[in-house]
């Protein structure tokens, strides 16, 4: 029997586009099946003031193929130099949705973010006035914390005491990937939410190292142990409305992760939806997928949902999608989760 799934067309929480060449490849993949996504600023140079990210949005909105229905959500790059009055500006006008944290030297160009938070405080204490969320990647940069504590270590030392310091801040843990994480999310009330990812529901970190290194399975924050990925599944399934999809699908041509050092990140734009189906279907929860991808995240960021809808079916027989998506940067792999597939996208 064939199985049929209908929701309000998703949105994507936490999404990497880049520019130029690679911008226009993988702008369809995630406009095919997604009305809006939160676009992350980590751009070289990164988007930083107003002016930057309405001059990226239209950047974007020319790339988009023909026909597309898709809203990119802008956000900035918050840096020490951050003026709290252009923030609010970009907010006011509508262009911009949320402020990005990104500590110093955390990931994939993060050179420009911030090392002290008091240095932030009236960019931040300006959010909180005005509701303007912070979506935080949310990992310490010390080198004595092992790379898999990093992110637990961020929430006791970095988030908790910050959050106390300034309650009304409306906050998005990003990319949550341990049981801590899931557990802070827990503990907070409605100014507090949590995206996190197709992979990481999927991958624990033997996927990315057990018969042979797969870069292809290597993004920040890494991925943890398997009690970790549980503790992640049981949050996305669960409905909590504190829980939304942020893919972190991050495109990087082949070039540069097939090599000595190669970057983080995973492509999973293109199928992220049917994934999610599968992980749903095997957990039990297909009938919570829609607040997980089209009610839980308009909900925090105080968006109405969508119009439009989007059929998932199932299939008998193992679905294809391509391998790579050609750019003229360069070829970049979709994520392959390594067992067949059976949901499709059918519109
Ligand atoms: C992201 C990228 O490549 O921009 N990489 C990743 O592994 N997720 C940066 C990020 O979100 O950390
Ligand atoms: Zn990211």
């Amino acid at each position: 029997m064939t199985q049929e799934l209908t929701l309000i067309r998703p949105d994507d929480w936490h999404l990497h586009l880049r520019d130029g060449a690679v911008l226009h490849g993988v702008l369809p993949e995630t406009a095919r099946h997604f009305a809006r996504a939160i676009i992350m600023p980590n751009l070289v140079p990164p988007v930083v003031t107003g002016a930057d990210a309405a001059a990226y949005r239209d950047r974007i909105l020319a790339a988009l193929p023909e026909g597309a229905a898709f809203t990119p959500l802008m956000t900035l790059y918050l840096t020490e130099a951050t003026d709290p009055a252009d923030v609010a500006a970009a907010q006011a006008s509508g262009l911009v949705k949320a402020v990005k944290l990104y500590p110093a030297g955390a990931t994939t160009n993060s050179h420009g973010g911030v090392h002290d938070t008091d240095k932030v405080m009236p960019v931040l204490e300006k959010m909180a006035e005005i509701g303007l969320p912070l979506c935080v990647h949310g990992e310490v940069t010390t080198p004595e914390v092992d790379i898999f504590d990093r992110e637990a270590v961020f929430i006791d030392t970095v988030l908790d005491p910050l959050r106390r310091r300034l309650p009304g801040l409306r906050v998005v843990m990003e990319h949550i990937t341990t049981e801590q994480g899931v557990a802070y999310a827990r503990a907070g009330g409605p100014d507090l939410g949590a995206t996190i990812t197709t992979h990481h529901l999927i991958l624990n970190r033997n996927h990315i190292l057990v018969g042979g290194i797969k870069p292809h399975y290597y993004c920040l924050p890494v991925a943890k142990r398997e009690r970790h990925r549980l503790a992640l599944r049981e949050a996305a399934t669960s409905g909590e409305a504190r829980f939304f999809l942020g893919t972190d699908s991050a495109p990087h041509v082949d070039a540069l992760k097939e090599q000595a050092c190669g970057c983080a990140g995973c492509f999973t734009a293109t199928n992220t939806l049917p994934l999610l189906a599968h992980v749903f279907e095997q957990d039990g929860a297909l009938d919570r997928l829609e607040a997980f991808t089209s009610r839980n995240g308009p909900a925090f960021y105080r968006l109405p949902v969508n119009e439009a809808h989007l059929r998932l079916v199932k299939h008998q027989t193992p679905q294809a999608w391509p391998e790579k998506i050609f750019t003229e940067a360069g070829p970049v792999t979709v994520f392959n989760p390594g067992f067949p597939v059976f949901w499709h996208v059918e519109s």
